[in-house]
């Protein structure tokens, strides 16, 4: 029979006043020494962890749960909600100390305790031991800090491992959702919608749908829960990830660099977006902004250009192209970038050849990164390419990129250009 002693949904029901819903049972119910559950943005990932977590300290004393996230913020949104549910429940007795540093720790009078922590600096949780690890947004953490690190954490006391997230790409999120479907012993895995969670609004997920595209990426992946092929993105991930160092922009300039500028135009409701890249293709500036009147487009590229002494294009089409005058007028040249289907889908096949050869850096800018993931091609209904964002998302930081890309690959003749209009 279920009571609150062995099931966490009448646990968290008779002292948290808090009702899993029905997918969250399943999962609070779930046993395995390793479950994966793809779930969508807003399914109550992290609250249905917070209860589980709970559940698990209560029950068993003595014992040690690790609740790693991507980041040291993420990480403290659960340890946030348990602390949460504890200030209003009887439990809180029970509750030896908190500490928040160097990171958050909660200690019971009965000695299990849950630590926070990020797998962003993952080497420092090296040789930690632990009865079990929750990996929130597990599919946004590094392979290697899983392998090297985070899994040899459970040896000591063949301890358990629950993953939670929404997918991203085929890493070791996906490899344990696998192995679960496929029946390896120990291995259980779930994949639920965002729909299955009844307390969030119904009519924000629709909006969502229409906005994105039922068929778009986006929607597949972060509400539906999707596991997406890689073949079907422009950007695999991994090759994204792969692109992507820690370091702070700007970066000033070097007296013998040459620098390559992108500039993609705001035409409605989108954004200017400037980028430059050094003559080894790192990022080293990045701007973006929109509603700006004219004369600011104009100036503040103008001030960019000047700064890095800058070659490289700009987007000419529509509005773009007086902008382009403008600098022009001004003393500032760029080359003007007219984008069709074609001269699009040119660029953007550049800049991916050059993320494939490891012959660009970015810095962590999420818009960027973001656009990165999402873009895709559409099909036009006449059958051919469509190289666009959809309707509700944006393409202007990947444009920019690729302008400064494609300059830097078109060196040759800017630097000939340059030479001329010396
Ligand atoms: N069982 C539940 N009862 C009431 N509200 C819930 C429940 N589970 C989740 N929610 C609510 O749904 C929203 C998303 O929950 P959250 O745990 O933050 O989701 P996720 O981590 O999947 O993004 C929050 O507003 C949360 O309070
Ligand atoms: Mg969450």
């Amino acid at each position: 029979m279920r009571t609150w002693k062995n099931d966490p949904v009448l646990f968290a029901e008779k002292f948290f006043n808090w009702t899993a819903h029905e997918a969250q049972k399943t999962i609070l119910r779930a046993k395995g020494q390793v479950i994966t559950i793809a779930a969508g943005r807003r399914f109550g990932k992290s609250e249905a962890m917070a209860i589980d977590s709970l559940f698990y300290s209560f029950k068993h004393p003595q014992t040690i749960q690790f609740i790693i996230a991507p980041t040291y913020d993420q990480s403290t949104v659960i340890f946030e909600t348990i602390l949460k549910f504890l200030s209003k429940s009887p439990w809180q007795g029970l509750i030896e100390k908190i500490k928040y540093s160097p990171y958050p720790i909660l200690k019971f009078l009965h000695n299990s305790e849950i630590h926070a922590r990020s797998a962003d600096k993952y080497h420092n949780l090296r040789g930690r031991k632990a009865h079990r690890v929750i990996l929130d947004e597990a599919a946004f953490i590094k392979d290697e800090a899983v392998y090297e690190v985070i899994e040899p954490m459970l040896a000591d006391y063949n301890g358990q491992m629950i993953k939670i997230s929404t997918p991203y790409g085929k890493n070791h999120f996906w490899e344990t959702y696998m192995k679960g479907l496929e029946g390896v012993p120990g291995y259980v895995s779930f994949q639920f919608p965002s729909s299955a969670n009844p307390y969030i609004s119904h009519e924000f997920l629709e909006a969502k749908k229409s906005e994105y595209g039922e068929s778009s990426l986006r929607w597949r992946i972060e509400y539906l829960a999707e596991f997406v092929d890689e073949q079907d993105l422009v950007f695999p991930w991994h090759l994204i990830d792969s692109v992507v160092e820690d370091y702070q922009i700007p970066v000033s300039k070097e007296d013998n660099s040459v620098y390559y500028m992108g500039v993609d135009v705001a035409k409605y409701e989108d954004w200017t977006v400037i980028i430059v890249l050094n003559q080894d293709g790192k990022l080293v500036y990045f701007e973006r902004f929109n509603r700006k009147p004219w004369s600011y487009v104009v100036n503040r590229i103008a001030d960019v250009q000047k700064e890095y002494n800058a070659h490289g294009y700009i987007d000419a089409t529509g509005v773009g192209d007086p902008i382009w005058e403008a600098l022009t007028e001004k003393g500032v040249y760029l080359e003007p970038f007219k984008f069709t289907s074609q001269s699009k889908q040119q660029i953007i096949d550049t800049l991916r050849g050059k993320m494939e050869n490891k012959e660009i850096v970015i810095p962590r800018i999420p818009e960027l990164i973001d656009e990165l993931r999402y873009f895709e091609y559409e099909m036009r209904p006449t059958g051919t390419m469509k190289l666009e964002a959809r309707y509700g998302y944006h393409d202007d930081c990947v444009m920019a990129l690729a302008l400064a890309v494609y300059g830097a690959t078109n060196k040759q003749e800017a630097k000939s250009f340059n030479l001329d209009i010396v």
